[in-house]
Parts: structure tokens; sequence; C-alpha cells
């Protein structure tokens, strides 16, 4: 791919930080690792197993489980739990409630970092590059990253671009939805271990009133300044 090193992504719910990470992955020949759902895939594994998202047995389910996750842009993310198939069941209401306090256990938060930098390190090896998005790359997981970019919107267009991804159009529902990622996103900013938070050498970019191409094409030129990017300026000869 036309990437070198990592590319960090971090920011609260809804501010199209899955969309423009593969954008920019795509584009790149890069990886993609949508850190968020390892967390939801592990808040999956406590409600099928029926535990409380906030009990001790969080930590010891966290330990047995076994996650695998392919990092294909082209293919969307693919995660298995202990053999199961799950992606299509991680944007569930009841995993996007439960996810918070799952992601709060420092063991939780151990196991799932461990995994996120053996994803990084070996498509870095073998790609050249990887977009890495969540709440906590650019300051805990790949604090070494090329790029940091702090992507942010303002609540009421999350809030929009959320409840039109849900297929929500009610006024109560949108509502509904805007309070849940509110909430979601002040736990994720209080926990105590490795919250929400920019780093202090990351990029913030407001994206209210970007289109998700003109997001990307904003990330492609920061990573072109960095010198991350081996964009083909005349077509290869011979
Ligand atoms: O797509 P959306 O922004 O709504 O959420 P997500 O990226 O799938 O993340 C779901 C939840 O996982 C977040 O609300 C956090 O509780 C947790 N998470 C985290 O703690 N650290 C990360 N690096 C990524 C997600
Ligand atoms: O990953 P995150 O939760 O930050 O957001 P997302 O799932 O990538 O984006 C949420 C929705 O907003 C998607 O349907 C995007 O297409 C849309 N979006 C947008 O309308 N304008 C942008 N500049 C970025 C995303």
């Amino acid at each position: 791919g036309a990437l070198r090193g990592v590319v960090a992504i971090d920011g609260p719910a809804a501010a199209g930080k899955s969309t423009t990470a593969r954008g920019l992955a795509l584009l790149s020949g890069a990886a993609y690792l949508d850190t968020g759902a390892i967390y939801r895939a592990v808040a999956w594994a406590v409600l099928r197993d029926g535990l409380s998202p906030e009990g001790g047995q969080v930590a010891d389910l966290a330990g047995r489980l076994d996650i695998d996750i392919s990092v294909d842009p082209s293919l969307g993310q693919q995660v298995t739990v202990d053999g199961e198939r799950v992606e299509a069941q991680l944007r569930s209401r009841q995993v996007s409630e439960a996810v918070p306090s799952v992601a709060s256990h420092p063991i939780v938060r151990e196991a799932v970092h461990q995994i996120q930098r053996n994803v990084i390190a070996r498509l870095v090896a073998s790609r050249g590059g990887i977009v890495v998005e969540g709440r906590d790359i650019g300051t805990v997981v790949a604090p070494e990253a090329g790029l940091k970019v702090f992507l942010t919107a303002s609540d009421d267009e999350r809030a929009l671009r959320r409840s039109r991804q849900e297929g929500v159009t009610t006024w109560n529902g949108i509502m509904a939805v805007r309070q849940a990622l509110l909430r979601r996103d002040t736990r994720d900013r209080n926990r105590a271990v490795s919250p929400l938070a920019k780093a202090p050498d990351a990029v913030e970019v407001d994206t209210t009133s970007m289109t998700p191409a003109e997001v990307v094409d904003r990330l492609v030129s920061l990573a072109d300044e960095r010198g991350m990017l081996r964009l083909a300026a005349h077509p290869p000869v011979g």
C-alpha cells in the first residue's frame, strides 16, 4: 500500500471515525482497524453469558475469550468470538448500552490492547500502514502514530448522523438516539483507564459541516504533509 506507518483516529460516537478511516485505508491500500468492534465483541459475549456488564465476572470472561478480527477494508471488518461470526450483531442497542461498562474494566482494556497491538504490528510489517480508529489510539494504543486526528462534530449533527444510519426518523426517536449517544460519550470520557481524550499532538477536525469525502481528503493531505503517503505522481513506467 501507499501509506507508511500508523494513522490514529479518535473521537466521540458518530463523529465519522469508521467511515473516514475506512475511506483513507481504501484510498491508500492500507489496513483498517475498528477497535470499537473488539470492545463490542466482549460486550456481546457478556450478554451471551447473561453476565452483568459492571460485575467482576466480566474480567474472568475476558481472559477466556478467543477473539479474532480481520482488517481488510474492502471486505468490511469480520469479528469472530469463540468461533462464531458476530459482526452483524455488534451494533444492537443492547450491545451499545453494555459496552461502556464492559470497556471500563482495566483487565478488559489490557486484553483488548494486546489484541490491537498485535494486529497493528502484524499489518505494519506486512502492508506498511494501518488506519486505527477508536477512543484511546493516539493516547495509549499507538502513541507512536505518525498522524493523530481527533474527529468531532456537534452533538446535534452526531445525533442526526446516527439516527439516519439506524433508520430513525421521528423526533422522539432522534432525541432518544441523542441521549444514548451523549450518555455513552460521558462514560467514555470519565472512566479511569484510557478514557476518550484528544492526544496533545493530535489534529482536531470539526466535521460538523463536512461531507465524508471532504474529511477523507483532509486526512489524505494531513498524512501527505507528514510524508506518510507514497502516492504515484506519474504512472509507473514499464
Ligand atoms: O461507532 P461508535 O463511535 O458509536 O462506537 P465504537 O467505536 O464502536 O465504540 C463502542 C464503544 O467501545 C465506545 O463507546 C467505548 O465504550 C468503547 N471503546 C473504547 O473504550 N475504546 C476504544 N478505543 C474504542 C471503543
Ligand atoms: O465511527 P463513528 O461512530 O465515529 O461514525 P461513523 O459510523 O463513521 O459515521 C456515522 C454516520 O455519519 C455514517 O452514516 C456516515 O456516513 C455519516 N457521516 C456524515 O454524514 N458526514 C461525515 N462527515 C462523516 C460521517
